[in-house]
């Protein structure tokens, strides 16, 4: 949020180094094998009978085809519980690349970033793991100690005693400690999680090149008077990546249309807030930040089933033509359910509209023409299809 982009010409000029074998940066890490903690971690993600419906694991939401994202595009949200059948909040995030981002804090300037869940509330892989457990409309367990008489079943619970000690299942809050430790463990070191091997790796690693087109789109990506997508959706690397991560972890409000497929949004006066609740309790008072959301790194977008925290768009089409024409054409955007055009940010109560960013591109553009035409449209596009892993 609130960064200024300039690395349209350099970013330019490094794939023309690039060509010419001048750059090699951001080899990807070779695949090294998994500490004792991280394979359990693999084990546990993929484990369903670690939930109250025995259907359920970590892997249920979060599809490692796709990089950990949501895979049904028929839902905006999973439905979980002991009879998979109590619907959530928010769209499962994809989790690759996540183990780039820090805890939740705010920056200098006052900028919120980083954290886990789309509101920042848990500042580590090991916080958040604990959640989806205990969560109602997820995993379902009643307690930490139910999941771990699960886990005392699992065809590797002798691995478990063996990594954490013979005593481990005395102790059922540690057992969990060690439980969330695991799958942080297995997110941070395996390779699947972080591969950069796409097309945009190989083009940063000039091995390979854009076609016009996708080099077209991923100008108008950079470009501030253009698609601006970088000031948030950085593309160039940062110092504690070997590649760019296409998200600086920072928040935002752009006023996602609200999503009625989601139960909770059926009560008139309920809204998700993102940062000030009302999941997140901390930021309650912080109203100058409801509304706003953790930018999502853009790696693997294209393989995505639904965008956005409510799962509102299913296409990165609609995503794009939202993003150029929400201010030129709000009529299009903002519906109730009868179709009709509701209200500018229908999914912010009054009082809390004015945060949605109408500053920066490409949404500053109220009685002006979209950023994009539809060709430069179909060009970011096919850009944005350069950073599906490989
Ligand atoms: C029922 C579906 C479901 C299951 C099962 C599930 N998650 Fe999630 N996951 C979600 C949703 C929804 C969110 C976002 C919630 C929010 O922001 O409030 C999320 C968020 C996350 C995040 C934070 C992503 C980010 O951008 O900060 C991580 C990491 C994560 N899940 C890992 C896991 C792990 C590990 C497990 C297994 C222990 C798991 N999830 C099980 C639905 C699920
Ligand atoms: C001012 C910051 C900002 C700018 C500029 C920006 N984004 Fe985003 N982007 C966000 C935030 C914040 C979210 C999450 C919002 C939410 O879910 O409410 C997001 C979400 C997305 C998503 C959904 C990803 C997912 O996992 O659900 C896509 C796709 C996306 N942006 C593409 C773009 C493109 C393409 C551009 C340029 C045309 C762009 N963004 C410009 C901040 C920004």
């Amino acid at each position: 949020m609130l960064r200024p982009c300039l690395f349209a010409l350099f970013l330019i000029y490094s794939q023309f180094l690039a060509s010419c074998g001048g750059r090699n940066s951001g080899e990807p890490t070779a695949a090294g094998a998994l500490s004792p903690a991280a394979q359990l971690g693999k084990l546990i993600f993929q484990d369903t009978s670690l939930s109250a419906s025995n259907a359920m694991s970590c892997a249920s939401c979060h599809d490692p085809q796709i990089g950990h994202a949501w895979p049904d595009a028929n839902e905006a949200v999973a439905s979980g519980g002991p009879g998979l059948n109590v619907k959530g909040l928010r769209t499962p995030p994809a989790l690759n690349y996540l183990k780039f981002n820090g805890g939740f804090k705010f920056d200098t300037d006052g900028t919120p970033m980083g954290g886990f869940f789309w509101d920042g509330r848990a500042n580590t892989l090991a916080e958040q793991a604990k959640g989806p457990f205990l969560g109602p409309a997820e995993m379902a367990n009643n307690s930490p100690a139910e999941v771990i008489e699960k886990l005392r079943r699992a065809p590797y619970a002798d691995q478990f005693q063996k990594v954490f000690g013979a005593n481990i299942f005395d102790d059922p809050n540690t057992a969990f400690e060690r439980v969330a430790y695991a799958l942080e463990r297995y997110q941070v070191e395996d390779p699947v999680f972080a591969p950069f091997n796409s097309k945009f790796d190989a083009v940063m690693q000039g091995k390979e090149v854009f076609t016009p087109q996708e080099l077209r789109g991923f100008v108008l990506f950079n470009r501030a008077d253009k698609g601006n997508c970088a000031a948030c959706h950085a593309s160039t690397k940062p110092d504690n990546a070997p590649g760019a991560l296409f998200t600086d972890f920072t928040y935002d409000s752009l006023g996602v249309p609200r999503n009625l497929e989601i139960p909770q949004n059926g009560v008139a006066n309920f809204y998700d807030k993102g940062l000030c609740g009302p999941e997140r309790l901390d930021l309650s008072q912080r109203t100058d930040l409801c509304g706003a959301f953790k930018v999502p790194s853009l790696r693997n977008v294209e393989k995505r089933k639904r965008f956005f925290h409510n799962g509102k768009f299913t296409t990165l089409k609609e995503v794009v033509d939202f993003y150029v024409t929400r201010d030129t054409n709000p009529t299009d955007w903002y519906k109730d359910i009868a179709g009709l055009f509701d209200f500018l940010f229908n999914d912010l109560p009054a009082g809390e509209r004015q945060n949605v960013n109408v500053k920066e591109g490409p949404y500053n553009r109220t009685g002006q023409t979209p950023a994009l035409d539809e060709d430069e449209r179909l060009d970011l596009i096919a850009f944005l299809k350069t950073l599906n892993d490989r």
